[in-house]
């Protein structure tokens, strides 16, 4: 029997047990799946101590996916060059880090939007996740990525680091919240990373954003929040009312564990392929999101 876990500051909510059940039947799998919420003390003595805790594998969560690489003997090249952890193999006692959010967010695309060149996006975020996104969209062909976050200079710090790794490839720019994009400016893929919602009240969260959704997506446009859970209902329903078309977490975090159990040395990376209807079994879909390419 195999050990794995999720590490995170507040994981009581999180579905990542329910994927790992899922993936853990369909590949025959003999394991189970802890929930660890620890503060940041305790978080830190078991980063020290990880490799020997029993585990076999390990799923880390906000905020410690920057935090648990020193206590690390090894990175894969994509955790390096997005410098945040998501998953770490234990084995021999050695604990090497991964990040599967990159694959995961990738293969979550709809297929139509996957081909498209010279794509035009609008990332809101300069955490672990918009770092996971950013070398997603950089795969592209020639994207342009424009970044909008709460602390400027936290997206001035993600843009350069991934000029510097991505020369010519990625066009990236950093835009204040309060700056008016020029008339007309439309993109292909609008996505929140950020810990707030779309269309929420409180004051400070992506307001700019709130108000002018609708003319910023282009037509067959993608709203996309990484995040996923009740919370995110009302962005969706605010958003499927306007006529936008919209996804939440869910794919990702489906498709970033099944990666994260290839890291594991359980699945056949070739087994990538039946991602879309594994991931159908797991979470219902709705009507709209059946009928979009990809799902
Ligand atoms: P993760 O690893 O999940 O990306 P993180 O590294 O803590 O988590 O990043 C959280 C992101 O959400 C950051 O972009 C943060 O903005 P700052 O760089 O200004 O901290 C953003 N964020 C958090 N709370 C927010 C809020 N209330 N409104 C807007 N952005 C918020």
């Amino acid at each position: 029997m195999k050990r794995y876990a999720l590490i995170g500051e507040d994981v009581s909510a999180s579905r990542s047990p329910e994927v790992h059940a899922e993936l853990f039947r369909e590949y025959g799998i003999s394991a189970e799946y802890d929930l660890l919420s620890l503060n940041g003390e305790d978080a830190r003595k078991f980063f020290r101590e990880m490799a020997f805790r029993g585990y076999d594998g390990l799923n880390i969560t906000a905020p410690y996916k920057r935090e648990v690489i020193p206590f690390l003997d090894a990175l894969s090249p994509e955790a390096a060059a997005v410098g945040a952890v998501n998953t770490v193999r234990i084995a021999d006692s050695k604990c090497i880090g991964y990040n599967t959010d990159v694959d995961g967010f990738d293969h979550s695309l709809p297929e139509s939007f996957r081909r498209k060149a010279a794509s035009k996006i609008l990332l809101f975020g300069a955490g672990g996740a918009a770092r996971a996104v950013l070398a997603a969209l950089g795969r592209g062909a020639n994207p342009t990525v424009r970044i909008m976050n709460r602390t400027r200079a936290h997206a001035e710090e993600m843009a350069e680091r991934f000029r510097h790794a991505n020369p010519g490839g990625l066009h990236i720019e950093v835009f204040d919240a309060e700056a008016n994009f020029s008339d007309g400016e439309a993109f292909d893929l609008i996505v929140n990373t950020t810990s707030a919602y779309f269309f929420s009240d409180e004051a400070g969260n992506l307001t700019f954003f709130n108000k002018n959704v609708q003319k910023l997506l282009k037509k067959n446009g993608i709203l996309y929040d990484i995040k996923y859970g009740i919370e995110g209902e009302r962005w969706k329903r605010s958003a499927t009312e306007r006529g936008l078309f919209c996804l939440d977490g869910r794919k990702m975090l489906f498709c970033q564990a099944f990666y994260a159990h290839v890291r594991w040395g359980n699945i056949d990376l070739e087994r990538h392929e039946e991602l879309d209807s594994k991931h159908k079994n797991c979470f219902s879909t709705t009507e709209e999101e059946e009928n979009r390419d990809g799902y």
